[in-house]
């Protein structure tokens, strides 16, 4: 675990170690893939990226993104969808190849669920697998959207939200009743899967779930704390998401 002073610096730790890969793979000509979060908590890496695109030059040319999950039933025009979230906060403002940016599709047929999972880990599969995946967490214990009861070996798929979750986010859809009731999350196994893994965490409201995560033994009551499986896993949080370790 790393401990920062305020988010901000926590931000610039990331945001060179993406910094990094992106220009070594730039001078291989190759591409590099970044396993992205939405959420209040990832905003302010994104600007920072967006800022060192801006000022310096830094390209995107070369990379492949993958987002962990979107509510299902939402379009990707929708203004709660992640896709959304992620052309405002980040895709519209670099260089990123729109084709190269993959969330998941919230609109699919029920019947079509499974086998648009299976594209979604295979395209994955394709590019290399990820080399950076940013997660944030939610009070739950959830990385994505995998609740608790999400095991450690859990693929892409359709899951059904916690109740904490939906009133996490029922003032962001102006009610909770306007809340998705199922998400299409990638699995824990999945995430497991990136090369390296940054969790980023602000605030006291995340200090009880964060100590459990990085202190707690690992189990499916809180998913994230799977991620003391992973050899290259950083939880990146300032003071108030520390308070309780
Ligand atoms: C949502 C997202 C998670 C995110 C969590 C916390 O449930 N699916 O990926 O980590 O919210 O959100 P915030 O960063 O706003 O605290």
């Amino acid at each position: 675990t790393n401990i920062y002073e305020d988010a901000d610096r926590a931000c610039g730790f990331v945001a060179d170690a993406i910094e990094r890969l992106l220009r070594e793979r730039q001078s291989q000509g190759k591409s590099a893939v970044l396993g992205l979060a939405t959420g209040s908590t990832p905003v302010r890496l994104y600007r920072e990226l967006i800022r060192r695109h801006r000022e310096e030059g830094l390209s995107f040319a070369n990379v492949v993104t993958f987002n962990l999950d979107e509510y299902y039933g939402l379009e990707g025009t929708h203004p709660e969808s992640y896709r959304r979230f992620m052309q405002d906060q980040l895709f519209d403002h670099v260089d990123l190849d729109p084709e190269k940016t993959h969330v998941p599709d919230g609109t699919v047929e029920r019947e079509d669920v499974f086998a648009s999972c299976r594209r979604y880990e295979e395209k994955i599969e394709e590019v290399g697998g990820i080399d950076i995946q940013i997660l944030g967490i939610g009070r739950t214990g959830h990385i994505g959207f995998n609740e608790p009861g999400s095991g450690p070996e859990s693929r892409t798929r359709l899951v059904t939200l916690d109740t904490l979750t939906r009133r996490d986010a029922a003032r962001d859809f102006l009610g909770e009743e306007n809340v998705p009731r199922h998400a299409i999350t990638m699995g824990v196994g999945t995430i497991l899967d990136a090369r390296v893994v940054y969790l980023l965490a602000w605030g006291d409201s995340k200090a009880g779930v964060i100590s459990e995560s990085v202190e707690g033994q690992p189990s499916a009551s809180i998913p994230a704390s799977f991620l003391q499986l992973h050899k290259d896993c950083v939880f990146c949080v300032d003071g108030g998401a520390a308070s309780q370790l």
